[in-house]
Parts: structure tokens; sequence; C-alpha cells
């Protein structure tokens, strides 16, 4: 069993991911600055505090440790944001994820994972997404992505490293054990602001537009619960050692739901109304984005366990219930 060294392990989705990797056995390294993460999300006992624009200190992780492959979490993600400040974006998802290469590079190390997003597509032309569908990103978040992706082609021909790149749809829900959930600060996604909400630390959900071509106005998006990705993740990994070539694919449950079916299903599982409030669209949100996902069923036989949106917001629920203060209390 290899050792896996997963930058952005302390994150929602990396955290999941680490679970996954150390119930299957293998040895896991988390690198994460603690910026967005949070050391209690962190599973194993081998983690570096260490910021991938540092590369002096990121060269020290890899003389540590037998490193066989990578995967990548760790970056800015949030869409309003990188329109604001773009340098951020650039400099934390394009050079924090280059010095990574070059360091895979120096050592000899052949397999990568990357957490891409739907965002790389822009509006879409036809629904579901497939993989070749055009990239037109609206955001700076996507293009970093998107560059991203290009870079790994590259490093690929020269190199010979390597990538699977995951473009994630709208990942939900938490670890059906308890153990891990969501906490962004601040929080920007749809279930987390629902269930604080019915918790009472928010006074209501502001839908943001009304007056999309949907059949009730509102935006619908195709949400994946966390541990289906994490499985997704391992998937690719072990089919990059059985030797296959790199790819890109899509991951959601080509399904969609709206804001306000997300809203009408978060109300039954916490058993109570839960009030809103009609607002403007936010600047960049494309009406609808469904994935098309056949392609990793078919290459990978990645079979989603948790793809009812009522078990992905229950999970969620479960751990927002006991922590509802996230990780901090
Ligand atoms: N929404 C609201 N009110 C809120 C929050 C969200 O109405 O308070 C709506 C949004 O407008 C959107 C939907 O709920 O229509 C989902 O919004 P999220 O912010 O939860 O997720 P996004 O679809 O905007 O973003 C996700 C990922 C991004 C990624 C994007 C496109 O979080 O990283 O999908 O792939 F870039």
């Amino acid at each position: 069993m290899g050792v896996i060294l997963v930058t952005g392990g302390a994150g929602y989705i990396g955290s999941h991911v680490v679970k996954e990797l150390l119930k299957k056995g293998y040895k896991v390294v988390v690198l994460d600055n603690l910026q967005k993460g949070h050391k209690k999300a962190v599973l194993t006992p081998y983690f570096e505090n260490v910021d991938l624009k540092e590369k002096n200190l990121l060269k020290g992780v890899f003389e540590k440790y037998e490193i066989d492959a990578i995967m990548h979490f760790a970056a800015l993600s949030t869409v309003g944001e990188s329109m604001r400040e773009p340098f951020k974006y650039y400099e934390n998802n394009i050079l924090g994820g280059l010095n990574l290469l070059e360091l895979m590079k120096d050592h000899n190390i052949k397999y990568f994972i990357f957490s891409s997003t739907a965002a790389v597509y822009g509006e879409p032309q036809v629904i579901p997404i497939p993989e070749d569908h055009p990239k037109n990103p609206t955001n700076v978040y996507g293009s970093s992505k998107l560059m991203f992706e290009e870079i790994l082609n590259w490093y690929d021909r020269i190199y010979g490293i390597k990538y699977v790149s995951l473009r994630y749809f709208n990942a939900a829900g938490a670890d059906p054990e308890g153990e891990l959930g969501e906490d962004h600060r601040p929080e920007t996604h749809l279930i987390p602001i629902v269930l604080k909400t019915a918790l009472g630390q928010r006074e209501y959900v502001e839908i943001y537009g009304t007056d999309y071509p949907t059949p009730d106005g509102t935006c619908i998006r195709d949400y994946i619960h966390v541990v289906d990705l994490a499985e997704a993740h391992i998937l690719a990994l072990e089919a990059l050692f059985d030797g296959m070539s790199s790819e890109i694919f899509n991951l959601g449950n080509e399904r969609g739901y709206s804001v306000r079916e997300v809203i009408s299903i978060a109300e039954k599982v916490v058993g109570q109304k839960i009030p809103v409030k009609e607002g403007q669209r936010r600047p960049g949100d494309p009406a609808v984005l469904i994935a098309s996902s056949n392609k990793i069923k078919k290459n990978l036989k990645w079979k989603p366990k948790f793809n009812d949106l009522e078990t992905m917001i229950s999970t969620a629920w479960n751990w927002m219930k006991k922590h509802p203060f996230g990780y901090s209390e």
C-alpha cells in the first residue's frame, strides 16, 4: 500500500477522501495551511501545516515521506471572491499546484488526482454536460481550474505524470458515520445555509433569483454526495496505478434539483418550515448545471450510493445538529 499526499486534506472534500483512503489501508499524509481547513477534520496522524506557495517547506515534505501519489484539493473555491481578487486565485490555484508538479518531477512521482469543477464549462450549451463540452468559464475560479488542467496535460506529455481531473458538480452531504462534515467560513453554499437557517442561526434563506427559465424560476444544480465523490477519487487513483492513461471525468448524479426543491426536501428532513426571502440573481450563476457522468460510470465502474437528495441532506443535518458551530466547539 502506498503513501498518498492529500493537499487540502483538512477541507470539506479532502477530509472525506482521507477517511476513505485510510479505510482502504493507505498511509495518508495531509498537507494543509489551515486557512480554510480544520485541524479536527484531519483523521491521519501525518499532518503538515504547510502552504503550497512555500516551496522550500514543501520540498521538506517531499523529502520526509516516500510519496507514491498526490491528491490535490488545496485551492480557493469561492466564485464571487475570485472575481474580486483574481491574483489570489491564480497565485494559489496555479502557482501552488505548479510547485507540487515540479516536486513530483524531482522526486519521480507519477500519479496525480486533481479537484476540478463544473465551472470550467461556463454557461452550458447542452444538458447534461459531457466532458467534451466547450470550456468557457465565466469566472476566475473556473478559469484557474481550466488552466491547471492544461498545465497537467503538458506535465504528462513532458514528464509522464499521469493524472485524473475530476470535475465536480455540487458536492453535498456529510460522512454518514457522523465524524466529518461541511464547515466553510463564510458559508456560501445552499444546503448548509438552509440547515443553519433551520437551526435558527440565520433568519431566512435568500433565494438568488426566481426568474430563471426553469419550471419554478430558480436555478437547478446536480448534487453529489461527498462520500460518492471520495469513492470516485480512489477508483481514479487505482486506475492510474493499474496503468490507465490520463483522463478527465465529470462527477454528478445526472439529475437536477431547483433551489426551491432543495429547500422543500430540507424542510422534510428537518421537520420544520424554513423561512425564505426571494432575492436578486447572483452574478455568474448559470440557470441549469447537470452533469453527464456516463464516462466515469463506464470507464471506472463508479456507482454512487447516496444519490438521492434527501439522503444527502440527512447526512449533512445529522452532523450539523451535533456540531452546530462546526469544528470550532
Ligand atoms: N443559492 C441561493 N441562496 C444561497 C446560496 C445559494 O439561492 O444562499 C443558490 C445559488 O444561486 C445556486 C444554488 O443555490 O443556484 C447552489 O449554490 P451553491 O453556492 O451551493 O453552489 P454553486 O452551484 O454556486 O457552486 C458550486 C461549487 C463551486 C463551483 C460551482 C460551479 O460550490 O465551487 O458549483 O461548478 F464553481
